[in-house]
C-alpha cells in the first residue's frame, strides 16, 4: 500500500519468454507492495510497458500504444505510465521516448527492474518522472517475488544475457553478458515450486548451453538437467533456448536419458545457408548443423524439432533461401518461428550492403511459411488416432467445454475430458489432426 491507497496496475508485455518472466517479477514486487492487477488498462493507476527491441514492429507497436495513452492521462494526472524492457536499454531511447511523450513518469532498463517499487515510491511523493538505465548488468539479484500466470507450469531462469553477438541482434546490447544463476538457488526454486503444485518449468536463457561459465561451481548445462531431473514430484522438463554451437552430447545424453526432460528441442537455424550463416556470425554452418540434428534424430528417434528463422538478410540471393527452404525440408520441423529481417540500429548487419528489398523480403516469408507449414500438418496428422500424454494445463481458450493441454513433443491438445484432470498427466486419443493443435478424447 502506497499513500494509503491500493494502487491497481496493469502490465502488458512484448517480445520473448525473458520479458515475459520479468513481467512476473514486476508483478510479484508490485503485489508484494500490496497493489492489484487488473487487465483493464484504462482503470489501472499504473500502466506498465514491458517492450522488446528485437524488431522493428515491436517498437511500433509500443509507440503506437504509447500514443493512445495520451488522453487518458489528461483525463487522469493522477496515472502512473512506466515504460521498461529491452526497448529502454537502446542507445538514445529514453531521451527520445521523453520528448515525444513527456507524459510519461518511469522509465527504467532490464538491469534495474528490481527497483521499480523504489521508482514508484519516487514518483508518487515527488511528483518527477524518473529515468534510470543501467549501462551495464549487476550481479544476479535473486529472492524478487514472481507473479506466475500459471499454476501449472513454470519458467525458470538460469542464465542473463547473450555473448554471442549474432549481426542482426539487439539483445547482447540490451541484456548484457552472459551470467549464470548459481545451481543451488534453480534448485531451490524449482524444489519451492513443485512443493507449490508445479509439475512442468522451463528453464530459460538465451543459450541455456552455456550454463555454467563463470560460476564457483563445477557444472554445465547437462549436469544442472541431470540434477532438476532428479526433483521428486516434478513431471516436466522443458528448455530454451540452444544455440546449435553450443549444444553438447551431454545435453543430448541428458534428454534422452531423464525421462522427465521433454521430448522437444528448439534450436534456432536462422537460415540454411553456410554463407548467410557466416554473415551472421552463428558459428556453425548448413553442414554442421545438419549432423547436430542427425545425432539428436538418432539418439532421441521421437524428438520434435522447432526452429526460429529470418528471410532477407542482407545479400541473400534466391539461392540462400532456396537452401533454407530445403533445409526445412530435411530436417522436417514441427514448427518454426519465421521472421522477416528487421534493420536494428548499432547491429553490425544494418550496416551491410545489398539490403533486401521489401517485396522480396515479404515474397520469400510467404513461400517459407507454405512449406513450414506443410510439415506440420504432415507431423500432427501422423499422430491421429494415437493415444498421447498430455500434462492438462485448464480450459480450452476457443472452447470452454474442453480442456487443453501438451504433449511432452510440445503439441498442443484441445480435448474432451473430466475437470478434475487439470494439473495431471493423461492419456489422451487424438481424433484429429489439424496443422497447429490437435484434438482429442481423455480415455
Ligand atoms: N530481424 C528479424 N528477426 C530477428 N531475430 C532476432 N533479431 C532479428 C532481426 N533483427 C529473431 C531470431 C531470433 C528470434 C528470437 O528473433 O530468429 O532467434
Ligand atoms: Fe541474439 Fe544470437 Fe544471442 Fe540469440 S544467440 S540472443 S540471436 S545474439
Amino acid at each position: 500500500m502506497l499513500n494509503n491507497k491500493t494502487l491497481s496496475y496493469y502490465i502488458e508485455t512484448w517480445g520473448c519468454q525473458m520479458n515475459e518472466e520479468d513481467s512476473e517479477k514486476l508483478s510479484g514486487m508490485l503485489k508484494n507492495i500490496g497493489c492489484i492487477r487488473t487487465e483493464v488498462k484504462e482503470q489501472a493507476d499504473i500502466i506498465i510497458f514491458n517492450t522488446c527491441a528485437v524488431r522493428e514492429n515491436a517498437e511500433l507497436k509500443v509507440f503506437g500504444n504509447l500514443g493512445a495513452l495520451k488522453k487518458l492521462k489528461e483525463e487522469r494526472p493522477d496515472l502512473i505510465i512506466a515504460l521498461c524492457g529491452c526497448m529502454m536499454q537502446q542507445k538514445d531511447m529514453s531521451e527520445t521516448i521523453i520528448k515525444k511523450y513527456p507524459f510519461v513518469d518511469i522509465i527504467f532498463g532490464t538491469h534495474n527492474s528490481y527497483k521499480f517499487p523504489e521508482y514508484l515510491n519516487r514518483v508518487r511523493q515527488e511528483g518527477k518522472s524518473v529515468i534510470e538505465i543501467f549501462d551495464k548488468e549487476e550481479g544476479i539479484v535473486e529472492g524478487i517475488p514472481v507473479d506466475r500466470k500459471s499454476d501449472i507450469k513454470a519458467f525458470v531462469t538460469i542464465m542473463y544475457g547473450c555473448n554471442n553477438f549474432c549481426t542482426y541482434c539487439v539483445v547482447p546490447y540490451v541484456r548484457g553478458r552472459e551470467r549464470s544463476r548459481k545451481p543451488v538457488e534453480i534448485i531451490r526454486e524449482i524444489k519451492s515450486l513443485v512443493a507449490l503444485g508445479y509439475k512442468e518449468i522451463t528453464l530459460l536463457g538465451q543459450n541455456v548451453n552455456s550454463y555454467g561459465k563463470g560460476l564457483e561451481e563445477d557444472v554445465d548445462f547437462a549436469k544442472l538437467l541431470r540434477m532438476v531431473n532428479e526433483i521428486e514430484g516434478l513431471e516436466r522438463i522443458r528448455f530454451m533456448t540452444s544455440h546449435p554451437k553450443d549444444l553438447s552430447l551431454d545435453v543430448i545424453y541428458a534428454i534422452r536419458d531423464c525421462e522427465k526432460i521433454c521430448n522437444q528441442i528448439h534450436l534456432p537455424v536462422q537460415s540454411g545457408s553456410s554463407a548467410i550463416l557466416k554473415k551472421m556470425n552463428r558459428s556453425y554452418d548448413r553442414e554442421q548443423y545438419l549432423e547436430l540434428v542427425r545425432t539428436i534424430k538418432r539418439e532421441i528417434p521421437d524428438v520434435a524439432l522447432t526452429t526460429d528463422i529470418i528471410v532477407g538478410f542482407p545479400g541473400e540471393t534466391e539461392e540462400d533461401f532456396e537452401d533454407t527452404l530445403n533445409l526445412v525440408k530435411e530436417v522436417e520441423y514441427d514448427s518454426a518461428f519465421t521472421f522477416i529481417y528487421s534493420r536494428r540500429k548499432y547491429t553490425p548487419a544494418d550496416k551491410m550492403e545489398e539490403q533486401i528489398d521489401d517485396k522480396v523480403k515479404h515474397d520469400r516469408f510467404n513461400r517459407l511459411i507454405e512449406v513450414v507449414n506443410e510439415i506440420s500438418a504432415k507431423i500432427n496428422k501422423s499422430y491421429q488416432d494415437k493415444v498421447v500424454k498430455v500434462l492438462v494445463e485448464g480450459k480450452s481458450k476457443n472452447d470452454e467445454t474442453k480442456l487443453m493441454g501438451r504433449t511432452t513433443t510440445g503439441k498442443l491438445v484441445n480435448f474432451v475430458g473430466p475437470e478434475d484432470s487439470i494439473g495431471n498427466v493423461i492419456d489422451v486419443k487424438i481424433t484429429k489432426a489439424l496443422t497447429f493443435s490437435l484434438n482429442g478424447e481423455a480415455i
